[in-house]
């Protein structure tokens, strides 16, 4: 698999700010039935290897579950405050629930490997409403794939188009886009 020029700096991004969690937190924007369009923060959590995918993950019972059912067309906005880089990466979002995991052996092993990354809170709130009335202390961390509760989705945003700025003197901005398979790298000036 060969990378574009983005996900080498992006994997730089990372790498420079690997001590601040919240440089793992992006604002990403669908548009849902009626046209309306909604942002939201979420985790980013890893790529797919040998991918361009990157993961988040989201439950069942939120707008913009249905909202990108609906319509898959994202723009995630990521902004690294210590190297002062924007990214806005454009693409569309496969969302893997447990109907379509229960198709696909692929989709099934990506659901079970994304769901045990997470930490016992985080999974924790998956259950939400799920056990009213029942013991509300916090779970064990679960990784039996029977009790991956049917709300977990994972979320797999495949970027068509990147908009890289970089807030230096001179700015430096670069647009990169995937044409016919291939990324391509095109430097814009103000
Ligand atoms: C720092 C932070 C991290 C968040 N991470 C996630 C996440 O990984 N997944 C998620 O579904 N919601 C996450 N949320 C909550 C969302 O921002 C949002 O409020 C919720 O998902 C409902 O959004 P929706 O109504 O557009 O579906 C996070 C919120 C904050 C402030």
């Amino acid at each position: 698999m060969i990378y574009g020029s983005w996900r080498q700096r992006l994997a730089r991004s990372l790498h420079t700010s690997r001590s601040k969690p919240h440089a793992r937190f992006v604002q990403l924007a669908s548009v849902d039935v009626n046209g309306k369009v909604q942002n939201r923060t979420l985790v980013y959590r890893g790529f797919i290897d040998d991918s361009d995918a990157l993961i988040m993950v989201t439950d069942r019972r939120s707008d913009k579950y249905e909202a990108i059912k609906n319509n898959q067309q994202v723009e995630l906005c990521w902004y690294f405050d210590k190297s002062r880089e924007q990214y806005r990466i454009n693409g569309l979002i496969n969302i893997i629930d447990v109907q379509n995991a229960q198709l696909s052996q692929t989709n099934q092993v990506t659901r079970e490997q994304v769901w045990k990354t997470l930490s016992a809170s985080a999974q924790a709130q998956f259950y939400w409403y799920l056990n009213e009335g029942k013991d509300n202390n916090l779970p064990e961390q679960i990784t039996e794939p029977e009790l991956i509760p049917d709300t977990f989705c994972v979320m797999l945003l495949l970027p068509t188009e990147i908009d890289y700025l970089l807030l230096a003197d001179p700015q430096q901005r670069f647009i990169n886009k995937k044409t016919n398979g291939k990324w391509q790298e095109l430097p814009i000036k103000p």
